[in-house]
Formats: structure tokens, C-alpha cells, sequence
């Protein structure tokens, strides 16, 4: 995938797709390898994908596979499952996102779904394990040539296409005092990369702290009583690993390798749930 900050920004919900037109072999056997490919996550969890065609399905299960309307008109789905495991969803999201850029790079569109779905009949579909959950699903397709008016709805109501500013989600070694695009230096554009991402409800709940040794660490600002309401699935969690997707490949694009770890000794700040710290290669 070349350009990445590119494919981010292109990279928007779609909601209403075109039912005349199902994906190319090709792109579909492209998805199947990155499924393959893209399922270890950097909290050290494996998840597991399944592309599922409504065009297979028995016509009493379809009636089932509802996401209540807010889906128009797709017939491939990209199911993620995750272990019920610390730092499962960060790592579904970090990988699950990695197959929606490549799709945003073929030309389809996508549609994080963690909410509205029939959870238990996608589950059925993705046949789950013991202990495993389906955090969230995506259509798969081409765009329809209009958007539907339940689309232009949620993107009115979410506010979809507002990002906060810089000021309000990168800071410097106290945790309040905003990162200066100087000082993000030559991670500005990783950190844009996160800025720029996806999340439930457009909450962007991610921030970003600098240390004074010049190293970052990803935070949660979690919004309790929203993520909490399905039960062991937290949304934000996987707005999270999102984040850490976007910032890992930007930054290797950049020439900056490195991974995210889980730091023993990470600084705790009010109202911010440590997630885990960017450990460059070469510093
Ligand atoms: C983890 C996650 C879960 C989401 N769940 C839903 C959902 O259940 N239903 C829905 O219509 N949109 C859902 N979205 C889409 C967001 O509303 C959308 O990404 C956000 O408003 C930003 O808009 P954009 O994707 O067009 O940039 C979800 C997004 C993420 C990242």
C-alpha cells in the first residue's frame, strides 16, 4: 500500500452501496491474503477474519442478518473476532483497520459497525469459538452512485467528517500543554494519520503524550457509560487500536520503524487509561 496518508484521508464511512455491482475476483482474493496476513496484533493477540457473501447465505439466515437499516445494499461483509483477552480489541482494531485501508486502496468502501448490527446472527456466520467475541463488522462494495438519506443522517449527526484539533488530543510531557507541530517533528505525520481516524460515534477518544525523552504513549479517554453498554465489547477500545494502526504505518512510510509495547512503568494521568508506548528501532 503506497501512500498512506492519502488512502486515511480518502478513507470515509460508506453506508450505501451499489447491489449491481459485487466485488472483483481479484480484490476479493487481495482482502483474503491481507486477512491472512494482518491478524497478529502489536498487545500480542491473534484475530481472525472471515469475508461472509449474504449471496450464500440460506434465505432464513438472511432475514437475520439485519444492521437495522443502516446498510444499504452490500453483499460481502468483512467479520472480525477477537479472544476475550487484555488488549484483544486495541489489536482487533489495529488489524481490522489495516484490511479497510487496502480496501479504501482498491476502491471499495467500508463501514466500521460495532454498534448498529444483529451481533448474534453475524456471530453464527463467523462461527465463533469459546471465548471469542465479534467486536465489529464492515460491508465491503462499491459505493452507490447517491447516498441514502439514513446515511446523511448519521453523518450530520456524528459529525462525521470534524476532527478536534491537534491542541486537544497531542500534548507535551505534563499531559495538558499541546504539542506543537515543531515538536511532533518527524512524527507529524503519523500524528495526523491518528487524528484523522475513524472511531464510534466520531468520539476520537485517543491522545497522544511526548516525554521529555521524546518517546509517545497512546491514552484512552474513555467516555465510561458509553463504552461500557456492550458489556465486554469496548468500542473505544477498538478506536484505540485504530489509532495505533495509522500511526505505525505513517511512520514506517516515513522511514521511522519501530512498535508499540505495553511499557511496565508507564506515567498514569487523570482521566487516561495507559494503553501502550511507540518504541522507535532507531531513536
Ligand atoms: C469502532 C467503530 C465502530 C463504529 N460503529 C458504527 C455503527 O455501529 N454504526 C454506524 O453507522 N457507524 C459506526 N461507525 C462509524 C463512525 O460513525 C464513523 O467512523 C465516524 O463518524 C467518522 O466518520 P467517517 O468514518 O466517515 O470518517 C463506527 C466506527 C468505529 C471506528
Amino acid at each position: 500500500m503506497e501512500n498512506v496518508l492519502a488512502i486515511i484521508k480518502k478513507r470515509e464511512s460508506i453506508r450505501a452501496y451499489n447491489p449491481a455491482r459485487s466485488v472483483y475476483v481479484e480484490e476479493r482474493t487481495r482482502l483474503e491474503a491481507c486477512m491472512q496476513e494482518y491478524c497478529a496484533g502489536p498487545l500480542g493477540n491473534t484475530v481472525r477474519f472471515k469475508l461472509l457473501d449474504l449471496g450464500k447465505v440460506s434465505r432464513d439466515e438472511l432475514g437475520r442478518l439485519g444492521t437495522y437499516g443502516v446498510i444499504r445494499g452490500a453483499s460481502l461483509y468483512l467479520l472480525g473476532a477477537a479472544p476475550d483477552c487484555d488488549g484483544a480489541l486495541e489489536d482487533l482494531g489495529y488489524c481490522m483497520e489495516r484490511i479497510i485501508l487496502e480496501s479504501t486502496a482498491l476502491g471499495l468502501g467500508t463501514c466500521w459497525i460495532a454498534g448498529t448490527f444483529r451481533r448474534s446472527s453475524f456471530a453464527r456466520q463467523m462461527g465463533l469459538a469459546e471465548g471469542e467475541l465479534l467486536p465489529a463488522i464492515s460491508p465491503v462494495g462499491y459505493a452507490a452512485a447517491k447516498k441514502s438519506v439514513v446515511e446523511k443522517l448519521m453523518k450530520r449527526g456524528a459529525g462525521s467528517r470534524q476532527r478536534k484539533p491537534w491542541s486537544e488530543i497531542f500534548f507535551g510531557p505534563d499531559g495538558q500543554t499541546p504539542l506543537s507541530g515543531e515538536e511532533a517533528g518527524i512524527y507529524g505525520d503519523a500524528l495526523e494519520a491518528v487524528r484523522l481516524g475513524p472511531s464510534a460515534l466520531n468520539s476520537q477518544p485517543w491522545r497522544i503524550i511526548k516525554d521529555r525523552a521524546g518517546h509517545f504513549h497512546l491514552y484512552l479517554r474513555e467516555r465510561r457509560i458509553y463504552n461500557r453498554t456492550l458489556g465486554k465489547i469496548r468500542i473505544q477500545n477498538i478506536d484505540v487500536g485504530i489509532a495505533m494502526c495509522h500511526f505505525s504505518l505513517v511512520a514506517l512510510e516515513k522511514g521511522i520503524s519501530g512498535k508499540w509495547v505495553r511499557e511496565a512503568q508507564a506515567r498514569q494521568f487523570t482521566g487516561l487509561t495507559y494503553i501502550a508506548g511507540w518504541q522507535a528501532d532507531y531513536l
